[in-house]
């Protein structure tokens, strides 16, 4: 195993409101707490919907819980009128660390561009919150191109032309892997992320690229999720769907339980 840290990320998606998610996190901590997770080993984030974002940081502060909070967008802009939007600044303020950017429902559903996804990291990095940039293929293009070739396009754009790169997190979800209950073998998983690394290293330098966590996700489970994790590549999941059920969420932090290294 690497010496990153190995990430474990419930991303929510369009999940329960405030008060569902402030029941699922005192579950969710009371649950990890009962197995004696190692949280310094093992960092556990969660990515409410905006509108849990203040209670569940509430939260986490009164009740000191190790939990790390997440969201699941942000603006490219700072302020003004941009109806809808929310800003980099607002979230850094609810203490938020992580922001997913680029999930390819955005690009799908919300016509998010590279060049939109390279402004929103830059946005990241001014606001100091650390991007998890999501890549990954569809089907037509993994037969086309191959599983690599999306995702290093998508990444190189995303760490276009940034004065200084800071601390940043990449996830590979092919996108037909993605609620669909079909998985990425933990072989294909590897190989893309280890060819990201790589292209990391050429782009940025090898000490940000071995530095930096890759994680696999698209219906990442419990039982599946050793696999992917047994390999020195990849430093984490993002999960979606598994990440609303305490058991699932709960089993997939403990993977370490599963894998023998
Ligand atoms: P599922 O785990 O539901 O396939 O979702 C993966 C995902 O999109 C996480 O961001």
């Amino acid at each position: 195993m690497s010496e990153r840290k190995p990430l474990i990320a419930g991303n929510w998606k369009m999940n329960l409101d405030h008060q569902q998610a402030i029941a699922l996190v005192q579950k969710l901590s009371w649950a990890l707490k009962d197995v004696s997770h190692d949280f310094d080993k093992v960092e556990v984030s969660v990515f409410p919907p905006y509108t849990d974002l203040r209670s569940v940081q509430t939260l986490i502060e009164a009740d000191k819980l190790p939990l790390v909070l997440g969201a699941q967008d942000l603006s490219k802009f700072d302020s003004g009128a941009y109806t809808g939007e929310v800003s980099g600044a607002f979230l850094k303020k609810l203490a938020v660390k992580y922001v997913i950017v680029g999930h390819s429902e955005r690009r799908q559903h919300h016509n998010e561009t590279d060049e939109d996804i390279q402004a929103k990291v830059a946005a990241c990095f001014k606001h100091n919150l650390v991007p998890v940039i999501c890549v990954g293929e569809t089907l037509e293009e993994l037969e086309e191109q191959g599983a690599a070739a999306v995702p290093i396009r998508q990444l190189t754009a995303a760490l276009a032309g940034h004065k200084e790169v800071n601390e940043f997190v990449v996830a590979y979800e092919p996108v037909w892997a993605i609620g669909t209950g079909k998985v990425a073998t933990s072989e294909q998983a590897a190989e893309v992320a280890k060819k990201l690394r790589q292209s990391i290293s050429e782009q940025v330098s090898i000490e940000v690229s071995s530095a930096t966590r890759i994680l696999y996700g698209g219906s990442v489970k419990s039982s599946n999720v050793a696999g992917f994790l047994a390999s020195e590549e990849v430093d984490g999941v993002l999960v979606g769907g598994a990440s609303l059920d305490i058991d699932e969420f709960t089993g997939i932090c403990r993977f370490q339980k599963h894998v023998t290294l």
